[in-house]
Order: C-alpha cells, then structure tokens, then sequence
C-alpha cells in the first residue's frame, strides 16, 4: 500500500486563526532569554552580565517569592489525608489548617484529591469562594453563580466561546491589552473593537471613547456583545475609581453590554488613596440586580501576595444570565470535565482566608503584609529608576505587579530598528537584555497605542535582584541613547 510520506497538516494548513494571534509575555523574549541562559552554563562568564534577571514574567514563585504558609499546609493535607490523623501533624501543621484540610477532604467526593468534580468545582468550595464574594462586597451571592477554573485564562476562554457566534460579534477591549483577550478573540473567531486607554491621564478608561469604538463597531456593521475592563490593569497598573467604574456600569446596562471584569489584581492595589471595588459591588450599590445587567467577574490564585500562578487555581461569578445561558456554561465546563482540584482548594483558600482568632491568623497576615511592602518597595524604586532615563516617562503604579515605561528613542534608533524589520521597542528591548541580562516584554505584545514605544516591567525580581539590576539598566539606557543619537560608540559589553 502506498502513502504520502510529507505530512498533510504543515504550519500553512492549520487553522490559520492560530497563526494570527501573539502571546508575546510568553514569546520571543523568553525564547531569547532561554538561549543566553543555555549560553551562560555553557560557557560561564562568556555574556557580559551575571545572570539574567526576569523582569518579563507575571510569574511570581518562579521569581523567588515564598508560598503562602497556611495554603501549602491545607493543601499538603488534602493530598495527604492519612496525616490528619497522625499525632506529629500536630507539630508540624497549625490546627486551623488542620481543621481547614478535614473540612475539605470530608466534602470532597471519595475524601480523595484525586477524583473528578462537579465541572464547576466542589460544592464546598464555591460556596468557601461564595462566601468570601459576599464578605468582600457586602452583597450576597450564590455558589450555583461560581465556576471554578483552571485559572482566570480558562475562564476568560470559556466566555469568549459562549459569546462569540462569528467575525460579526465584537468584544470591546481596552488597550494596551493583556493579549489573553486579543488571543481568545481571534480564536474563537470574533472581532476585538479596542479602546484606548489615556496614558497622559494615568491610563484612565475615557467612556467617550470607549463610546466612540463602539459606535464605529456598530456602524461597521458587528454586533458589540461585551466589554472587557481589567482593573487593576495589566500592563498599565492603573486601579479605576469608583465613579469610573459607576460610569462603566452604566455604559454596559444601557448599551446591552455583558461586562467582562478581570479583577485578578484585586488583591494588589498598592496606593492608599484607592481601593479595589468589585464591579458587582458597584452595580449592586448603585441598585443594579440580575435583571439590570449581565456581569462576569474573573479572580486567580496565580497574582499577589499568595502568587500560586503554577496551581491554576480561578474562578468566574457569572450573574445576570439565565439558567438556559448558565447550563450552556455547565455544558462548556464539562468538556475539560473538571478543574484541577489544587487550584480549587487554592481558590477557596484565597476567598476564604484565616480569620482574627485562628491559629494562623498572625502568620498569614504578617506574611501578606511583608509581600505587600516588598512590592511597593519595589515598584517605586523601578518608578523612580525608570523615570531618571533619559527620553523615559513612567507611569504611577498604583495597582497589578506591572510599569509601563514609554520611551521617546532618537529617531536614529527607530531607523535601525526598521533597518532590521523589527518594531523600535523589539530592537530596545533585544539589546536591553543583551548587554544587560535585563528581561523586559516590548509594549507591541499589549498592543500599545501605535507610533508610541513601551515596555513592560514586572515588580516581581526580589529586592536585590532590582538592586542589582538599576545601574546596569542606567548605563545600558545611556549608552544606547548616546549611540543612536550619533554623540558616542554603542558599548554592547557594559563591564568595558
Ligand atoms: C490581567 C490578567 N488576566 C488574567 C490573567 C491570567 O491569570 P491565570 O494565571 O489565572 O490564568 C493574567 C495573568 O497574568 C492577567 O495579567
């Protein structure tokens, strides 16, 4: 029998909408960073730098934060369940979270980790992330409202594919974006209508302009179905106030909208004079219900001080849909048949954590509070590192784990960028990291406003890390603006 030997699916025969989307935190830069990390244990001391510093990456255990003390320990219970009766869990775990990881275990099916769940998670556990909903907003809600993800990204998946019929159906998008959401979009076959955000106004989300897009969308001829808004954003680290977000509501009920909140970075606002409000909470405030508006929030263990981004723990609250539209949900969630149960447990911990009162209670919140200030350390010594370069401005961070630095390079630079077929903030950010082992994402992966250059630089590297990284970052700057500007040769080996 013969067979054709050349396979028939090549990258030119797959479904082309896979080829279309970037998902650059996750691209290039780290492929690159890969290669001179191999560079470097072949040949030590070969690069002129020590050792590569990921500030490209959202990913915080991988950059040195410790995990959450209470949390591994339920979760360690969970996975070992003979050890709850065993004396010396006495001396090695707290009694809350002994009492925790008994509750779990009693309620999950089987009393084992190991099994399938309900496709939205474990009862209990949306019922813990319930609980915890209706503590934070002062609202209540209901765990048949609560899917349990794999991560918010599974989540934010699963909606697009509900939502979206064809090339016809738009979804507003703020931009820059995180390009979870460009990605979904092109995947599953719709159109993104994308918003500016305001960078000379702290990268505040205008309603006239997002009125404008969808405006222009409708006239093209889509049908707008829903608006995307992450608060507190990624990469612009901005945190919405709340007549904004009253604002937003609003804008969503009157023009039929499904509000698309990403609220991932709940837990990470790091300024005094703002809060993070849920935008249930404020559609509940301003006396909205089910009937008023249709409203997704999206939450993750992977972000903040508990930072379990590996666990894929998530979850959505889905309100203002009916049963027939929730069931189709069900129904969606039931091809992946469950989430991962560590990330459920994970959620329900983070909804859920040690009160005033139980064992863990200190420890957890001084643990929270050490990771907080660590951040906001961190994030204004990057501020203020960033803004003294020359031809740098740098946004306020007031919330997330990002900066967003706009760069204003010598238009020699952008000519040579060009020259090499590749956008100015790809040029900046390939000879950041060569010369400096510095990892930072170029602004094109968020989408950035076009004609203007950005990077992206996560807060996560440890205090020494950033300490260590500021002068290198400083000379590298000084150097490359020298070149481009034609004043001094480019020193590519910074120790010269
Ligand atoms: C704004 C935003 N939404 C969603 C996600 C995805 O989070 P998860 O790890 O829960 O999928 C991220 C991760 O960086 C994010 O920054």
């Amino acid at each position: 029998m013969s067979y054709n030997k050349t396979p028939s699916i090549t990258a030119e025969t797959i479904n082309p909408k896979v080829k279309i989307f970037n998902y650059e935190p996750c691209g290039e830069i780290v492929r690159y960073a890969e290669r001179l990390q191999q560079e470097m244990d072949e040949n030590p001391g070969s690069l002129p730098f020590p050792e590569i510093i990921h500030c490209n990456l959202g990913n915080p255990q991988a950059l040195g934060q410790r995990p959450v003390t209470f949390f591994r320990e339920v979760l360690c219970l969970c996975d070992n369940p003979a050890l709850l009766n065993k004396d010396e869990a006495r001396a090695l775990f707290s009694p809350c979270a002994i009492r925790r990881a008994q509750r779990i275990i009693n309620s999950i099916p089987g009393k084992e980790t190991g099994g399938y769940t309900d496709s939205r998670g474990v009862k209990s556990l949306r019922q813990a992330v319930a609980d915890g909903i209706s503590a934070r907003d002062g609202y209540p809600s209901d765990p048949d409202d609560i899917f349990l993800t794999d991560g918010a990204s599974s989540a934010v998946n699963m909606m697009m594919q509900i939502l979206i019929r064809s090339h016809e159906d738009g979804i507003l998008c703020p931009l820059p974006e995180y390009p979870l959401y460009s990605a979904s979009i092109i995947l599953h076959g719709g159109t993104m209508v994308a918003y500016n955000l305001t960078e000379d106004r702290d990268w505040s989300l205008e309603i006239f302009e997002v009125k404008r897009c969808l405006e222009e969308a409708r006239s093209a001829g889509l049908t707008v179905r829903a608006m995307v808004v992450i608060n507190p954003g990624n990469p612009t680290g901005q945190v919405l106030s709340i007549t904004n977000q009253e604002e937003i509501v609003e804008f969503c009920r009157k023009e039929g909208l499904v509000l698309l909140a990403d609220e991932v970075y709940q837990d990470n606002v790091h300024v005094e004079n703002k809060k993070f409000h849920s935008f249930k909470k404020v559609a509940r405030s301003l006396g909205y219900d089910e009937t008023d508006l249709s409203l997704v929030s999206f939450h993750s263990a992977s972000m903040g001080f508990y930072g379990e981004s590996g666990r894929r723990g998530g979850y959505m609250e889905i309100t203002g849909f009916g049963h027939d539209v929730k069931d189709q949900i069900y129904k969606v969630a039931s091809v992946t048949i469950c989430p991962n149960i560590a990330g459920q447990i994970l959620m329900s911990l983070v909804m859920d954590p040690p009160k005033l009162g139980d064992e863990s209670f200190e420890i957890f919140e001084s643990e929270k509070e050490k990771i907080h200030s660590s951040f906001w350390k961190r994030a204004k010594t990057l501020e203020k590192a960033f803004s003294s370069l020359e031809g740098v401005s740098c946004n306020n961070i007031e919330g997330a784990l990002y900066l967003f630095p706009r760069l204003h390079l010598p238009s020699l630079a952008i000519k040579a960028a060009e020259a090499e077929g590749v956008s100015p903030d790809v040029f900046y950010t390939h000879r950041l990291l060569d010369a400096t082992g510095i990892a930072v994402v170029p602004g094109s992966g968020f989408h950035q406003v076009k004609g203007t250059i950005h990077i992206r630089c996560t807060i996560l590297p440890d205090e020494d890390k950033i300490a260590a990284m500021i002068p290198r970052l400083k000379a590298f700057h000084e150097s490359f603006m020298n070149k481009y500007r034609g004043s001094e040769p480019y020193m590519k080996d910074l120790r010269r």
